[in-house]
């Protein structure tokens, strides 16, 4: 059998067996593709930090296919992640709880706590399931790196050294899950995604923004420089003063109406919707990133709904003048 494959009963079969004996493999969520292992096996925990090349520091998110699974890896689930769980589960939300001591180390960095989603695609749930215990995942990137939505964007040093690799074409939602801090008594937003605040607001009253970046990230999420194409972006606004002499892209959110001046032009949305925006983000990003650009230009979408998430990407992505660093 190839290493990537189509999805079918028989290679969700070959990869839960695969995660079992201790194997990491490339699976698709709803939001982007993961690089699994399962999570009370810390010796295939630690290929993912290694293939990665993510740092010891930066904890895992658990994905799990029921409920029911929540008591084996955090200590008390409380009436808020209940109520949460159940209207946005299976989805792209993320609620970090005290953990278990049964959860490895490794899995969380050492932190008290757990950070654990239902992921809402039907291949990611039948892998949980078949192989019979939750999987610890993080993006299957290198570390700072854009997201893969589909595999071609997935490094070939990446997909060398994983298992297996499940094709289901493009993830749907295109950013990565939301993720909530239950921990304090605020509840707290540690990284805008894929479910809008907007929406968690309703169930469970005011979400609290953390205004600072931490100095030591309690979400790497949180780094002021993650989720970078290499090519270095500026975010614009529609008026500004182009350099003709450099070969810029444009990331705009509906088709500009001048264009001449930009050697290459992704466009999130042609109905402007945020949605069908943050879907394509990270396609759009990686295909700017491969035009041979000296910079990409991003015109600025606003901060509601999902645009909320597609900033807090962008901003990231702007801050890449230290691009080298980060690897
Ligand atoms: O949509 C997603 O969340 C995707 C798919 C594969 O599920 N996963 C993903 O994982 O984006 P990753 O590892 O790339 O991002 C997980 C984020 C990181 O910012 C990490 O620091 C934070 O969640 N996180 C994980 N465990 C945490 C914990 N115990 N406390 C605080 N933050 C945590
Ligand atoms: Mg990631």
């Amino acid at each position: 059998m190839a290493k990537v494959v189509k999805i079918s009963r028989r290679s969700i079969k070959l990869a839960a067996e695969l995660l079992r004996n201790g194997e990491i493999v490339i699976f698709p969520t709803e939001t982007v593709y993961g690089l699994g292992a399962s999570v009370f096996n810390p010796e295939a925990v630690a290929k993912i930090f290694e293939v990665k090349r993510r740092p010891r520091f930066d904890p895992l998110i658990i994905h799990i296919a029921a409920v029911d699974d929540m008591p084996r890896l955090c200590q008390r689930v409380g009436e808020r992640a209940e109520k949460l769980a159940a209207k946005f589960w299976p989805g792209p939300l993320t609620l970090i709880l005290p953990k278990k001591e049964t959860v490895p180390d490794i899995v969380t960095a050492g932190l008290p706590n757990v950070a654990v989603r239902m992921p809402a695609h039907p291949v990611a749930l039948s892998l949980i399931q078949e192989a019979g215990t939750p999987i610890a995942a993080p993006s299957a990137n290198l570390f700072g790196r854009l997201s893969p939505t589909a595999i071609k964007h997935i490094p070939a040093q990446l997909k060398n050294r994983v298992a297996l690799i499940l094709d289901a074409g493009k993830t749907p939602i295109g950013v990565e899950s939301t993720v909530l801090s239950l921990v304090g008594k605020d509840i707290v937003l540690l990284r805008p995604g894929g479910l809008p605040i907007e929406d968690i607001e309703k169930i469970v009253g005011k979400v609290k923004l953390p205004k600072f970046l931490p100095a030591k990230p309690n979400s790497p999420g949180q780094l002021p420089q993650h989720y970078s194409p290499r090519t270095p972006l500026k975010i614009i606004n529609r008026n500004i003063n182009i350099d003709r002499k450099q070969k810029i892209g444009l990331l705009s959110l509906t088709p500009p109406s001048f264009s001449e001046a930009y050697a290459k032009i992704a466009v999130l949305s042609t109905k402007g919707d945020l949605r069908e925006a943050a879907a394509n983000l990270f396609e759009c990003l990686h295909e700017l990133d491969q035009a041979g650009l000296d910079i990409i230009y991003a015109e600025p979408v606003p901060k509601i709904g999902l645009g909320r998430a597609i900033m807090d990407r962008l901003e990231r992505a702007a801050q890449n003048g230290a691009n080298s660093k980060i690897e």
